[in-house]
């Protein structure tokens, strides 16, 4: 269908922005060419009015009634039966049904790093930039099992194109270009505390990506599914760009998620156990009997703190951001108006941007406006029977969030160096500790060599001395 004339369209974005109270936006219109102008335009028809009033006047906080919260069961690390589970995972991978999905359009604020966050160097040596990490642990799980795994991007329309170059330049890692999709993710607009939304320049609305949970709707829109459909592909295995150490492709998890009585098979997560009460990671917990993930702004304390019987805590399942999403799962998310249900959270922000009234460019020193995004793990409210997995920290959660301090490259070098380590250690090999436990050494694994701790095994391992290098 033929769209109306530009100036048509126009008088209908202007009238609804008046309608709505934003009337502040067409301020400096005058000074736009244009292709400018459409782009406004269409940055504008692609808002919901309605929805920015309502997120602005409720506030987004989790009301659940305390006594209604309980923790989630998890399948402990090695379950009873793993071994069958593994099997049946490794049988759904080798038939080619599990494609591999990394979010990567996030804006890597507390990183500060000048480019795609996936483009860091993580490696404790060689610096091995994180989408490198995932595309030669993929090209490992093709070799093994005889498959050509497909591999979803999601980017932000601020990082897309340089997230395609940086692959481009690379030769995609080895992938087969055809196998890889890239595609953004959508965006919200900022809003000031009036409810007024904000302008970057004259004509541009400020905006940022809608969230991980924005994946969703974005698997859908971008043609994700469909390719994925075609291909055969049942499962994606989703993860975050910043976790050096998640198993792209883990059969245990995939079995359990396939074939495990207390799953669906629509959505399952991994967790690992909470280091203190007041850590400040999301926890699985069980709501009216499904499995939801608990900010920990949002878990009363009374609750967070709470031991068992053995001292331990009791809500002690941190999430990590790693799931596997059913494909029908996903479409019928995605696709159904159950996806209009996935809140958007509120977070308050140093938005930079440009004054109407003054005609000044203004950059806050303090947040100055909400950004609304969705969490990924809100999609399990819409699981029958949802799977959580525990796993070890110091085996799959390394992230880099921040440029120095607690997850920061520093912190995740180490614990990948402790994770090599203990693999060795595992197949029969030695690694020089210091007096407090601590490897005295980088080592890194790269995963040609080995994708799991049972890869090792029989290998001739290297001699280690302390204070040195080793990449195996
Ligand atoms: P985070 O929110 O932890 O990190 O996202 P960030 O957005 O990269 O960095 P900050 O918060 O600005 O410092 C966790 C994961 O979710 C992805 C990120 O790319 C990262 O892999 N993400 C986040 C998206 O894909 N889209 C988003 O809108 C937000």
């Amino acid at each position: 269908m033929e769209s109306a004339p530009l100036n048509e369209r126009l008088d209908a974005v202007v009238a609804r922005l008046e309608r709505h109270g934003q009337g502040h936006l067409v301020v400096g219109l005058d000074q736009v060419g244009a292709p400018d102008l459409e782009s406004f335009v269409e940055q504008v028809e692609a808002i919901d009015l309605e929805e920015i009033a309502r997120l602005v006047q409720s506030p987004a906080t989790l009301e659940t009634a305390a006594g209604s919260i309980r923790p989630a069961p998890f399948v402990p690390r090695e379950p009873a039966g793993a071994a069958t589970f593994r099997d049946a995972g490794e049988s759904i991978i080798r038939h080619g049904r599990v494609a591999a999905f990394t979010v990567a359009g996030g804006q890597g604020t507390r990183l500060g790093w000048n480019g795609p966050k996936g483009t860091f160097p993580a490696t404790p040596v060689t610096g091995r930039p994180l989408f490198r990490i995932f595309a030669e642990q993929l090209n490992a799980v093709d070799a093994r099992y005889g498959v050509e795994t497909p591999w979803y991007v999601m980017t932000s329309p601020l990082n897309d194109a340089a997230t395609r170059a940086f692959f481009q330049d690379n030769n995609h890692f080895g992938r087969p270009p055809e196998s890889m999709l890239f595609f953004p993710q959508g965006v919200m607009p900022a809003v000031d505390d009036a409810g007024r939304l904000l302008l970057e320049a004259p004509g541009v609305l400020a905006v940022s990506p809608d969230g991980h949970g924005g994946s969703l709707r974005a698997l859908h829109r971008s043609g994700a599914l469909d390719h994925a459909a075609a291909r055969g592909i049942q499962h994606l295995s989703y993860f975050q760009v910043d976790n050096p150490t998640v198993q792209a492709i883990d059969p245990l998890f995939v079995g359990l998620h396939a074939t495990h009585p207390s799953s669906s098979g629509e959505m399952s997560s991994k967790m690992v156990p909470k280091v203190s009460a007041d850590e400040k990671v999301g926890v699985f917990c069980e709501v009216d009997g499904r499995i939801v993930v608990i900010e920990y702004s949002d878990l009363p304390e009374s609750l967070s703190a709470e031991t068992d019987s053995r001292g331990g805590l009791r809500f002690v399942a941190g999430s990590i951001a790693i799931h596997l999403l059913g494909l029908d799962f996903v479409r019928r998310v995605a696709a159904d108006d159950a996806d209009r249900s996935m809140p958007f959270h509120r977070a308050r922000k140093k938005v930079p941007h440009w004054d109407p009234e003054s005609g000044d460019r203004i950059e806050p020193d303090a947040p100055n406006a909400t950004k609304f995004e969705m969490f990924v793990f809100d999609a399990l409210a819409f699981v029958e029977r949802s799977l959580v997995l525990e796993t070890d920290r110091v085996q799959e959660f390394a992230p880099i969030k921040n440029a120095d301090g607690a997850d920061s490259a520093s912190s995740s070098a180490i614990l990948q160096t402790e994770r090599a380590a203990r693999w060795i250690e595992a197949a029969g090999g030695t690694v020089p500790r210091r007096e407090d436990g601590s490897v005295d050494a980088r080592i890194e694994i790269t995963a040609a060599t080995a994708l799991e701790a049972g890869d090792l095994a029989g290998t001739t391992l290297p001699e280690i001395a302390p204070g040195s290098d080793t990449v195996l």
